[in-house]
């Protein structure tokens, strides 16, 4: 069996200081806001593939049946020898596309989350013993550097995460990726689109309460790492469509007035009642928005394929 590497490019301590940095910052401002890659400890990631089942949350499936179709096609476009893919969670849908890929040398899943990367390391191996996987925990938005691996590279960024970073965040992620990609190297690029507001909210705000349970989780995260005294039950579930944006924004509101103690960071923060708590946006893309930014950052459209109900999108885009 190859070897299977785990490499920490954020150590404990590194990710400690950007907990603690982004709760200072997220919640000491006005509105209250903190950064979604803080739902991804191992709970979190179960609730996330949980979400992934629900019957309302469509984005999973939609991309599964592109890949499907078309990994065949994402395969002859690349030739790809290293697959390296940001935010892999459990790489479930991956196996599409080293299904496709038999002469593939290297993959590379990149997560903050490493009970995520271990389950689906073990998984993957277990099928294709003979792949060098080179897991690394990384964050994606914060000076990527990848391993030696063969090229050509195909580089998936899969599931709508990158709706996740905010417009300006996004600019400068995909101008790293491009830094990231050579010549004859590819990006293939998940996106959810935009749709009604019914179909989205009910993504967001599902019957059996999962999503409500994993936007709920950040406040867990900080209680157990920050010390923090967050009580999830005093905090409604929100989500919902800003059609100005064209995103789907969760949000925690207070269900009355209180204060939380957060004595690693010696800061004690006030809800008044009803006060929201910003946790993640989900932007929903066209695909002219998507050449543009893509264009923006270096990079060429170069293939846009829609699952049969045109619901998600998936792209792939070569260096200008
Ligand atoms: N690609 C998978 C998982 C999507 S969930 C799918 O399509 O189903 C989003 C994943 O991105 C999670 O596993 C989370 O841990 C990871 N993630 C979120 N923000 C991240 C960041 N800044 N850097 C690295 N990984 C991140
Ligand atoms: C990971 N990301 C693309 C998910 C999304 O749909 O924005 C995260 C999520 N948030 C709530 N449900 C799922």
């Amino acid at each position: 069996m190859s070897p299977f590497l785990l490499t920490r490019t954020m150590p404990a301590d590194a990710t400690d200081a950007a907990l603690r940095a982004d709760v200072l910052h997220g919640l000491t401002r006005n509105p209250k806001t903190l950064p979604p890659k803080w739902f991804y400890d191992a709970h979190g990631s179960d609730l996330f593939e949980e979400i992934t089942r629900l019957p309302e949350y469509y984005p999973t499936r939609a991309e599964r049946e592109i890949l499907l179709a078309r990994a065949p096609d994402i395969a002859a476009a690349s030739g790809a020898r290293t697959l390296v893919e940001l935010g892999s969670g459990s790489s479930e849908k991956t196996r599409y596309l080293l299904d496709a890929l038999p002469a593939l040398d290297s993959y590379v899943p990149v997560d903050v989350s490493e009970s995520a990367l271990r389950g689906a390391a073990e998984a993957l191996l277990a099928q294709r013993p003979e792949l060098s996987v080179h897991a690394l925990i990384a964050d994606f938005t914060h000076g990527l550097a990848l391993p030696g691996t063969p090229g050509p590279r195909l580089v998936a960024f899969l599931g709508g995460t990158v709706g996740n970073l905010l417009p300006d965040e996004r600019a400068v992620f995909l101008k790293s990726v491009r830094s990231l990609l050579s010549p004859g190297d590819t990006l293939l690029l998940g996106t959810d689109l935009v749709k009604d507001e019914e179909t989205l909210v009910a993504a967001y705000d599902d019957s059996a309460g999962v999503t409500a349970a994993f936007n709920k989780n950040v406040l867990t995260v900080v209680d157990r790492e920050l010390g923090a005294d967050f009580d999830p039950a005093d905090f409604d579930h929100v989500a919902l469509w800003d059609p100005r944006h064209e995103w789907i924004e969760m949000r925690l509101r207070a269900r009355r007035a209180l204060t939380v103690k957060i004595p690693e960071l010696d800061l004690v923060v006030p809800f008044t009642a009803g006060e929201e708590l910003r946790t993640e946006v989900s932007a929903k893309f066209r695909k002219d928005g998507i050449e543009t930014e893509l264009g923006a950052a270096g990079l060429r459209l170069t293939q846009w394929w829609t699952d049969s109900a045109d619901r998600f999108a998936l792209s792939l885009a070569t260096v200008v």
